[in-house]
């Protein structure tokens, strides 16, 4: 039996990825910050060489991408040297490992789906902070998948959809309309990490739901699959300003590693009743 240890099991991925690779025959070791903090190299190197994964799924990270604004150490710190830590003692003990990576890494400014050999741009120090920790995987891991996804939702997280569905009684509610993107449910992504790792195939992909939409009309369709009547709005990114630049288009070719956006969200909200 194949060996699997998850960093950040305790936040929104990890939890639903967890109990997927017990029902798909991994044995399962669990770490959040309590108990390996990524960002101290002796104690991943005592836990890792303790544990002898045989692959490990990095789904830690510093992922406010607005705070990551003024917080700039601290995001380099998790995102960037936190992940070399990973990367470093994952090639010392000869295990495969993947990083989760985001749309975040390109600027938003093309008006076709990126590949993922396509150029770099991060806007914003989230961005760049976790194309830093892509840089630092294939700089000192040979065995690595890396994972981009986008616009993430799943059940044990803040969310857009559970934000939209929170937001649902106000007499006007004004979404943004100009930034396009591929939302993505925490159980496609779990089916694409399951798949590459059963594939072994290395190297850098995109596994976020297929096709694309604005977060405008994400929340219709939220609202729509929710039986709600709401007074919903499009706006521009100008009228709704945050710390962080958002890239405006940041659709990704994922090559139909996972089913179409719609169809995953019809999935989650049928679960989340
Ligand atoms: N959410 C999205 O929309 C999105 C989009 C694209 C990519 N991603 C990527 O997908 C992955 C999973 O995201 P998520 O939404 O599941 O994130 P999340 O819910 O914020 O979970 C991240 C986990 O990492 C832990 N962590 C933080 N610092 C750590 C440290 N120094 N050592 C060990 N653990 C630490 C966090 O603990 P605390 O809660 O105690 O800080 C949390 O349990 C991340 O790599 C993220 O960058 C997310």
């Amino acid at each position: 039996m194949k060996k699997i240890l998850v960093t950040g099991a305790n936040g929104m991925l990890g939890q639903d990825l967890c109990p997927a690779l017990t029902e798909n025959g991994y044995e399962v070791i669990k770490t959040d910050i309590a108990d390996m903090d990524i960002t101290k190299y002796e104690v991943v190197k005592c836990v890792l060489t303790d544990k002898k994964p045989d692959i490990v799924i990095h789904c830690a990270a510093y992922t406010n991408v607005d705070k990551a604004e003024e917080d700039i150490e601290l995001a380099r710190l998790i995102n960037k040297s936190g992940t070399e830590n990973i990367a470093k003692v994952c090639a010392d003990i000869d295990a495969e490992l993947v990083y989760i990576s985001t749309d975040y890494v390109f600027s938003g400014d093309g008006n076709k789906p990126y590949l993922p050999t396509d150029k770099t741009n991060p806007l914003n120090n989230y961005g760049l902070t976790k194309w830093e920790g892509e840089e630092a995987v294939r700089k000192y891991c040979p065995k690595h998948y890396i994972a981009r996804t986008s616009w993430l939702y799943g059940i044990h997280g803040k969310n857009f959809v559970e934000t939209m569905i929170a937001l649902a009684d106000k007499p006007e509610l004004k979404v943004v309309d100009d930034q396009t993107g591929c939302p993505t449910w925490t159980m496609e992504l779990v089916r694409g990490i399951l798949k590459l790792i059963k594939d072994q195939n290395y190297g850098t992909f995109h596994v976020c739901g297929s096709g694309y939409t604005s977060w405008y009309g994400f929340a219709k369709k939220i609202f729509e699959l929710a039986g709600l009547n709401v007074n919903l709005k499009p706006c521009t990114t100008d009228e709704f300003p945050r710390p962080a630049k958002r890239p405006k288009y940041s659709v990704m070719e994922n090559y139909g590693i996972t089913r179409h956006w719609e169809e995953a969200l019809k999935d989650y909200m049928k679960l989340r009743k």
